[in-house]
């Protein structure tokens, strides 16, 4: 059922052999009058005219190695032989990440405004290269000048509800990577797991990281498979990521859940929940009662600690909390949130929530970081200083941003990719339909917002949510194409956007989820 288009238009494609196919669409694109090629082969060198941007280099040649098989001798100097130049161009854009391009007789040459900058030339570079393995590699002459829209381009993973391996980790931050993008949000504490060694509450991951079943399909299920399952990251593990990312100009921002979608933490530690428990790492999908008591002050000092040791791991400056769907049943039955309301003279269950996040930012910020948080953290007040994440809709972001508070978009409609992709999605999913043209449709900044108030949308994100997702693969199939769509969406000037110029261009870029030996198109479970 998926993607008919993809066999109608592969014949189209054979056409535009000449063409390029850049997604997201630079900013400017020039083709000289008299066309040419320049011939990349093992002898070309990687000239590093510029300090520091070795990891351009070396992304360069491990994405040569692994597609064509092969890689480029770096050089620092430049010989007679033509190769390809990275240096700097100084172009002062408010954004990181902007670069120009030339491709002539004389080689490729790729200056970016910051390191950034370059490695994104780089990642123009390999949208040039053939989309099948050769030996000789012909680029088209031509001239690039482009940067990016937001500063915000971001990609979500739950890997709470799923576990995925380091090595899928590493793979998912080099699809970010190749489409330009710069934050990966690890949603690592949810009801179905924790995920993230805490050194001290070693529980948090020897019960917490483990559930004793799930339901079998789609919820509420047709049985339960009665098989333990889970997993979590070592410190040391979450620290390579980080790294590897950083190498990749991402940032990755954790996501500690908070005060709802507990269950797993409570499993571990039960004290921390209104009722004392017990309770069990779930093993199904939904929104638990199992919440962070509000009035008990070893639940903060609980937070505080497993914060001390997240914090130093991520040098980001925004930590997520979440904040999002959080029962109030518990707190409403609790003598401890009763009396925490009575002496803050809050007046119902969504203030203590947002005395429950604003006593967590003040901790936070007292740390030198920023807190973002879903937008049910609008409710009963919003924190000082929070960066809110607009997710049922557009309204939370649009409300935000008019209290002058910092937004990063994630509505279901457009860029949940969990939903489905085809109306008669195949495989199971949590329902919905979210096809490749909303997601490219998507305008990040509200039409109800001023020019100062637009200024605070940092940018979007697809979310990640894989209740459905058991496999690497089946993520995959459901983040492409929409990943490829939601990337120009962020990237390129909104006047540039033409579904119609989007959709010739994804031939090509199916072919290199071919190269890339992605799972776009296979139905899966
Ligand atoms: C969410 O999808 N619950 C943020
Ligand atoms: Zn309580």
């Amino acid at each position: 059922m998926k993607r008919i288009w993809f066999i109608a238009s592969l014949f189209l494609s054979m056409s535009m052999y000449a063409q390029v196919n850049i997604i997201p669409q630079p900013v400017e694109l020039k083709m000289p009058e008299t066309a040419g090629q320049f011939v990349i082969t093992a002898k070309t060198p990687i000239i590093l005219e510029g300090a520091g941007l070795e990891n351009s280099a070396r992304f360069l040649n491990d994405y040569l190695k692994q597609i064509y098989g092969f890689t480029l001798p770096i050089t620092k100097k430049a010989g007679t032989t033509p190769g390809i130049r990275l240096n700097f161009d100084r172009l002062n854009h408010p954004i990181p990440g902007a670069y120009n391009m030339e491709i002539s007789a004389k080689g490729v040459y790729i200056g970016g405004d910051n390191a950034t900058g370059t490695f994104y030339g780089v990642q123009t570079l390999l949208q040039l290269l053939p989309t099948a393995k050769a030996s000789s590699l012909p680029v088209s002459y031509l001239t690039i000048k482009d940067h990016p829209r937001f500063q915000y381009r971001g990609l979500h993973l739950d890997v709470s509800r799923h576990f995925f391996p380091l090595s899928f980790v590493k793979k998912y931050i080099d699809y970010i990577a190749l489409h330009k993008m710069n934050y990966f949000h690890w949603h690592l504490t949810d009801d179905q797991g924790w995920r993230i060694e805490i050194k001290k509450y070693p529980n948090l991951t020897k019960a917490g990281a483990w559930r004793n079943g799930t339901i079998i399909g789609r919820y509420p299920g047709t049985g339960n498979d009665s098989l333990r399952y889970g997993g979590f990251y070592t410190q040391k593990e979450v620290k390579e990521i980080v790294d590897y990312a950083a190498k990749r100009y991402i940032t990755v921002v954790p996501e500690i859940e908070m005060p709802g979608h507990a269950s797993a933490a409570l499993t571990a530690y039960p004290h921390l929940g209104c009722t004392g428990g017990p309770y069990q790492v779930q093993q199904t999908w939904g929104v638990f009662n199992d919440v962070f008591c509000a009035g008990n002050d070893s639940v903060f000092t609980f937070l505080q600690n497993v914060l001390d040791e997240v914090m130093p791991l991520f040098p980001a400056k925004y930590v997520h909390i979440g904040g999002d769907e959080c029962p109030k049943d518990s707190w409403k039955k609790c003598p401890k949130c009763h009396k925490r309301m009575a002496d803050n003279k809050l007046k119902d269950e969504h203030e203590l929530q947002s005395y429950f996040v604003q006593r967590m930012e003040k901790y936070i910020n007292s740390k030198g970081k920023t807190i973002i948080g879903w937008d049910e953290i609008l409710e009963g007040g919003l924190a000082p200083n929070a960066v809110v994440m607009s997710w049922r809709g557009e309204q939370g972001g649009i409300e935000a941003a008019k209290q002058n508070h910092d937004v990063i978009m994630t509505p279901t409609n457009f860029v949940y990719l969990d939903y489905s992709q085809s109306k008669q999605e195949d495989s199971v999913t949590i329902g919905n339909y979210v096809p490749v043209k909303k997601t490219y449709s998507y305008e990040p900044v509200p039409k109800e917002l001023n020019a100062d108030q637009s200024k605070h949308i940092l940018g979007a994100q697809g979310n990640v949510w894989t209740e459905y997702m058991k496999t690497p693969k089946k993520v995959e199939y459901m983040i492409f194409p929409r990943l490829s769509a939601l990337s120009e969406v962020l990237w390129s000037p909104a006047e540039k956007r033409n579904w119609d110029d989007f959709e010739k261009r994804l031939q090509e870029q199916f072919k290199r989820y071919t190269l890339w030996g992605t799972n776009y198109n296979k139905k899966l479970e």
